[in-house]
């Protein structure tokens, strides 16, 4: 095993659906990274208990074989646990086993953080607002970055919003309105994270209901949110989809934003596939 792999533990599991579920492993010492920033994670069915405690199934019947992907950290980078949102592919290689876990189990950490959707690609001075716009467990980085007094401090306005199939799916709300509270407190305007969810194949009630980027061309999110688009005072981040990335990118072009490169520009995106 390379030198950067290390074993985690299995410390906690929620299941917020049959498709999504989130879970928490033990943080190694010396693994550090940047709120935004994703691993490479790796699962071995000889390891998960839902395949050696299965009666029946001899040693030589369980798969000994590393699968790794990449899972952006939720936890804040102060945190001591390593907190994951997940999807559940039925025929992915990785999650088809990875839904599997439980409380105990090990989970291989490549301890090398990678990514660029961080705050500190874009450069001083800093403007004034900054959106973050995620699909489905997209969420995951800006969950983190939220947790980072700093970002805080960094900027007037957050604008967080969060699109998912269905009112279950949108998962993390408490966690959020909790953020809300808890770091709204310690900033000049306790408002600052203004959140706004988007529930798209079922009406909920406070949730919009059309995709981000017709949300966003329409006028719709920025009413929503009380603050417009502007390219000497706005940051973007996308992750997700990368149709909604796709689509997104382009209606923020049109309104006038323009791609970070080199710290300059206001759009940053990751892609999930
Ligand atoms: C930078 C980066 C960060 C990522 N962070 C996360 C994360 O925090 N949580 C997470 O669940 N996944 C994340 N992913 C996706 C993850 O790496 C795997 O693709 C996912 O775990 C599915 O693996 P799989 O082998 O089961 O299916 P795969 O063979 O990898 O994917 C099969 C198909 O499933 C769909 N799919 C894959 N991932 C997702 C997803 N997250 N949401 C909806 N549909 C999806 C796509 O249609 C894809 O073609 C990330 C990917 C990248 C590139
Ligand atoms: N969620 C489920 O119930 C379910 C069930 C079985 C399998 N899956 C599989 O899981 C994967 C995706 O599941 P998911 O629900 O997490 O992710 P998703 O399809 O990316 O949907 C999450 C959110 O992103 C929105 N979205 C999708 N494309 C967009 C675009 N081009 N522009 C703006 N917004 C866009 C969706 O809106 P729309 O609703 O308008 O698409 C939804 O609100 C797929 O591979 C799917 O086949 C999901």
């Amino acid at each position: 095993m390379s030198d950067n792999i290390q074993t985690v533990t299995v410390l906690s599991k929620t299941t917020w659906t049959p498709n999504l579920f989130s879970f928490t492993v033990s943080r190694p010492d010396s693994f550090k990274f940047t709120a935004g920033q994703f691993v490479r994670l790796g699962v071995n069915p000889s390891r998960l208990k839902y395949y050696t405690e299965q009666g029946g199934m001899s040693d030589a019947d369980i798969s000994d074989e590393d699968i790794f992907r990449a899972y952006s950290i939720i936890s804040s980078p102060f945190d001591e646990v390593l907190e994951f949102f997940s999807i559940v592919i039925p025929e992915g290689g990785f999650t088809s086993q990875l839904q599997h876990l439980q409380v105990g189990d090990e989970l291989l950490l490549n301890t090398l953080p990678f990514g660029f959707l961080t705050l500190a690609r874009y450069q001083k001075p800093l403007p004034k607002d900054l959106w973050l716009l995620a699909t489905g467990t997209g969420l995951a980085p800006f969950l983190s970055m939220l947790q980072d007094l700093k970002t805080w401090e960094d900027y007037e306005h957050i604008v967080l919003a969060y699109s998912a199939r269905s009112i279950e799916e949108l998962a993390y709300v408490e966690k959020i309105e909790s953020l809300q509270e808890d770091f709204g407190s310690l900033v000049e305007n306790p408002a600052k994270l203004i959140f706004i969810p988007i529930v798209t194949r079922e009406p909920v009630e406070g949730a919009l209901t059309e995709r981000l980027p017709k949300l966003l061309l329409d006028g719709t999110l920025q009413g929503r949110a009380g603050i417009d688009l502007d390219i000497d005072t706005t940051h973007v981040m996308l992750c997700g989809n990368p149709d909604m990335v796709d689509d997104t990118k382009e209606a923020l072009k049109s309104l006038g934003l323009v791609m970070n490169r080199r710290g300059e520009g206001n759009i940053a995106v990751e892609n999930y596939w």
